[in-house]
């Protein structure tokens, strides 16, 4: 096993300054002695990321990830802790080693972990399809077809392209002869590549892919996992051949909802372009990456899921769909605008192929220039892309359908966050069908109390669910009312340490864990641990206040020691800390919007119910997104 050497991995933290690593993904702000930041790693409107120079650490205060210079670089670009020293080196020119850097990289996929193995086998097979299909005259055919497609040696070569032969154990017969390899018959069974059913006589495997253009899928990290196999011209018409694409079925490395094809090599560009550009099939994706789109992916066929919507989120926060231009295809996007806008912050465009071409048959038949100026210049916002939707199949002369139409576009529109954008769409809405904009906002806000009322109604049930809300006692510190929920638990349970003794005890024994959510806070907490591990006297509380230095912590702490909260109940101590480590800002923020909200629909502000329930919609997003 070989490791890079403890002193090398304190060199190069050492030096590797945290605040210029970071730079290089985020952009810093200078205040005090942090730098700030909106933290990359969840939806953060106000910059909670913090980077400490002089301790060389991050810090997020709301979503509480931390750690120094590997870490982030570890957790930013999805990698490996080996493979992070090596990056971090790498951004900041310290000269490695390559030999051992290929070495250490080498074996966390050829280790003798099943998990190890499977990755072996699967690069194994990767560059055997591959070799099969650029140098053997068994490949030939499948190689001359897609060249005819336009692909050149050199896309074939960078997405490593491959092509399974007929006769149904070359692979079983290929690795087989690596014999350095020796895998074990349940290495054989796990890894997705071969029948199920062994050839009795031989006792041998039966090749999974047989006549097939295979397209090696890889996970984040550029290990191959899997293979999705093409039918190719040759067998296009064969009977038992049916499906169009045969994947690697689900194994220990290959989860379909897991994987975005290409994101391994996209991930980069996806950054830098802040958009991440979808499509249905993996042809379009390489097809797009030689006509200079670097920043395409696809799912595996399937509607996007939570977790790729998770992976894509690291790197930006907009997604361009360019799917079909067909039925099917607008189906597609209508799902992935659906679900991107209800579930998630994510900004979406619609690119618009023509009926009957997909990306890869545009750029065929247009050329690579005509094709990214389409994707510059030719992009839908949602809402029209949802118009245009809508519209399909209705007859605009037939009143019912007519209403029909405008209500279903109003109820798109409980969806769009900017009062300008709406505004826009109720002009168009207007104009079109000679409407006053009086009657549509009308009509809008009854489509919205609609909504809302269904807010209301999740909102109680989740209420009931946590019950902590209830159980915070209000007791008699209301001097400034406006404090928010997490607010007031840290401020109560602080208070309780100054004062009792309980209190740490609870920590200590339930909670080790814990830490307060707000950065002076926890400063403090600190802070007086290590006073009270002086010479501490309970009578002598304010003495903390002369050990303070900062004059802001100063004041928290006079704050909250002046805080009556008469005797200590039972679960107190309990109920803040569960609090301040599952209440987000976020629902705390709901929380208030929604009693808001009831109180404007009791009083009939109707300008003010409209305006709370989109604030609510939005913070709804949110915290499905977390
Ligand atoms: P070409 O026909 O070679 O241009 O490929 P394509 O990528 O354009 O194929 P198509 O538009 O038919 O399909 C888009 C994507 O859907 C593919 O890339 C696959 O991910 C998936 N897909 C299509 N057909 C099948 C199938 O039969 N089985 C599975 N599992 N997935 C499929
Ligand atoms: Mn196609």
């Amino acid at each position: 096993m070989v490791r890079i050497p403890e002193a090398t991995v304190d060199d190069i933290r050492q030096n590797a300054d945290i605040v210029e690593v970071i730079s290089q993904y985020l952009q810093l702000r200078k205040s005090g002695q942090n730098h700030f930041a909106h933290c990359p790693f969840h939806e953060d409107k106000t910059p909670s990321f913090s980077v400490n120079e002089r301790k060389q650490l991050f810090h997020c205060f709301s979503c509480g990830r931390g750690g120094n210079v590997f870490n982030f670089i570890r957790e930013i670009d999805g990698l490996t802790y080996p493979e992070a020293i090596v990056k971090t080196a790498e951004l900041v020119h310290y000269p490695l080693d390559q030999a051992m850097v290929s070495q250490v990289l080498n074996q966390q996929t050829t280790g003798d972990s099943t998990t190890g193995k499977l990755y072996s086998i699967n690069k194994l097979a990767k560059e055997f399809y591959h070799h099969v299909l650029m140098y053997t005259e068994i490949g030939k055919p499948a190689l001359d077809y897609l060249l005819a497609r336009g692909l050149t040696e050199e896309t074939l070569i960078e997405f490593e392209i491959g092509f399974s032969p007929a006769q149904r154990n070359a692979l079983y017969l290929y690795l087989k002869s690596q014999d350095e390899h020796e895998f074990e018959t349940d290495i054989y069974q796990k890894s997705g590549l071969f029948s199920e059913n062994k050839n009795p006589e031989e006792n041998e495997f039966l090749d999974r892919f047989t006549k097939r253009i295979i397209f090696p899928i890889h996970n984040e990290r550029g290990h191959a996992i899997g293979f999705s196999g093409r039918v190719f011209e040759e067998n296009q018409n064969d009977s038992f051949v049916q499906a169009k694409y045969l994947n690697t079925p689900e194994t220990s490395l290959f989860n379909k909802s897991k994987i975005l094809y290409n994101f391994d090599q996209a991930k980069a560009s996806i950054r830098r372009e802040k958009e991440a550009v979808f499509f249905e099939g993996y042809m379009d994706v390489i097809a797009a990456w030689q006509a200079g789109i670097k920043n395409g992916i696809a799912s595996m066929g399937t509607s996007l899921t939570e977790n790729q919507v998770q992976m894509v989120d690291r790197f930006s926060d907009h997604i361009v769909l360019a799917f079909d231009g067909d039925d099917a295809g607008k189906e597609a996007i209508k799902r992935s605008v659906d679900y991107l806008s209800q579930n998630t912050h994510f900004t979406i465009e619609i690119i618009s192929f023509p009926a009957g071409l997909d990306p890869d048959d545009y750029i065929q038949k247009h050329g690579p220039e005509e094709f990214r100026n389409l994707l510059e210049h030719g992009r839908d916002t949602h809402m029209s892309f949802l118009m245009d939707y809508h519209r399909r199949n209705v007859n605009i002369s037939n009143e019912s359908e007519q209403i029909q139409y405008i209500e279903a576009i109003l109820k798109e529109l409980t969806q769009v966050d900017s009062l300008v954008e709406r505004e826009i769409y109720f002009k168009q809405l207007a104009d079109e069908f000679s409407l006053s904009m009086d009657t549509l906002e009308s009509q809008f806000e009854t489509v919205m109390q609609e909504v809302q009322n269904r807010q209301l109604a999740e909102y109680k049930e989740e209420r009931r669910r946590t019950k902590y809300q209830e159980r915070l006692p209000e007791v008699s510190y209301q001097n400034k009312a406006n404090y928010s929920l997490l607010e007031r638990a840290e401020r109560m349970l602080l208070n309780r340490l100054f004062y009792h003794e309980e209190a740490w005890i609870y920590l200590a024994r339930q909670a080790a864990d814990f830490h307060f959510r707000s950065e002076d806070f926890q400063l403090i907490y600190i802070l007086f641990e290590a006073y009270r591990e002086k010479d501490f006297d309970r009578t002598d509380t304010e003495g903390f206040l002369d050990y303070l230095q900062e004059d802001d912590l100063k004041q928290i702490v006079a704050e909250v020691f002046l805080i009556e909260l008469g005797e200590l109940t039972e679960n107190e101590i309990e109920d803040y800390v569960e609090v301040i480590r599952n209440v987000s800002p976020v629902q705390e923020n709901l929380a208030d919007k929604l009693d808001e909200l009831k109180e404007a629909q009791r009083s009939g502000n109707k300008g003010q119910q409209t305006k709370l329930a989109i604030e609510i919609i939005n913070l709804n997003k949110k915290l499905k997104n977390k």
